[in-house]
């Protein structure tokens, strides 16, 4: 092969990668929902679109813009879509990288009419989510399935448990414990657990950056 094909060495692959929060609907005016700013994953998603391969981006609501012409933006609000979005191309994609801050609980039942403050307290009953990334460590063939995990203790032990749980090949750890790290921010800092244990801790740095570690990881794995 010459050097510009060497250059892009995922051309012809696909990617599947989740973005941003999950909302929730609490009735139809409300929603739970969290902090993530879509970032990481559209970073990820530049990354990869840059290195020749096609890139399918599930995202939640989220302000974040792109525009390339290998990357597919399907936007979903829920969990349930994301799931189902998911699933939708799970099976014609190489790679599948989930780093959307998916909703653990929804409201077990959406309230059909706005619902007004005549008590003093409101309870909401909430039912677990489908965890996404298991369900693909479950069907999954050849793809190589990364996610993402949030600690804030026991954080590396946490970590390799979610990567045997899930099937994972690779899981990216996110520290909320360093400054400048984490949902808002522009930078992460980021330790990459393998399925072979091996372990790579980064410094901070910019998402950009973290995505482009994230690619060279992936690279070297699936041309091995
Ligand atoms: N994830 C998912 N579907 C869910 C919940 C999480 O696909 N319903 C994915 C996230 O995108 C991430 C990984 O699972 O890649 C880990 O998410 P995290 O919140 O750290 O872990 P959980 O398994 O949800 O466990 P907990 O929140 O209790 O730590
Ligand atoms: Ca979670």
């Amino acid at each position: 092969e010459n050097d510009i094909l060497k250059k892009l060495p995922l051309r012809g692959k696909k990617v599947l990668i989740t973005a941003g929060p999950t909302y929730e609907a609490i009735d139809p005016v409300r929603f739970i929902g969290n902090h993530s700013s879509g970032k990481m994953g559209f970073e990820i998603a530049k990354a990869a679109a840059n290195l020749g391969t096609e890139v399918i981006l599930i995202s939640g609501p989220t302000h974040q813009k792109v525009s390339h012409s290998l990357i597919e933006v399907i936007p979903v609000t829920s969990a349930q879509d994301m799931y189902e979005a998911v699933h939708q191309y799970f099976e014609r994609v190489d790679v599948a990288i989930l780093s959307a801050a998916v909703a653990d609980f929804t409201p077990k039942e959406v309230a059909q009419q706005k619902i007004k403050k005549k008590a003093d307290t409101l309870t909401l009953e909430l039912t677990k989510t489908k965890d996404i990334l298991a369900s693909l460590g479950e069907v999954k063939k050849q793809q190589y399935l990364v996610g993402f995990a949030l600690e804030t203790h026991n954080e590396l032990e946490n970590a390799k448990g979610k990567l045997k749980k899930k099937n994972l090949n690779l899981i990216v750890l996110n520290s909320l414990n360093d400054k400048g790290a984490g949902f808002k921010s522009d930078t992460n800092k980021v330790t990459f657990i393998d399925h072979n244990d091996q372990i790579t801790e980064f410094e901070l740095k910019s998402k950009a950056e973290v995505a482009a570690d994230l690619m060279n990881k992936i690279i070297s794995e699936i041309d091995a």
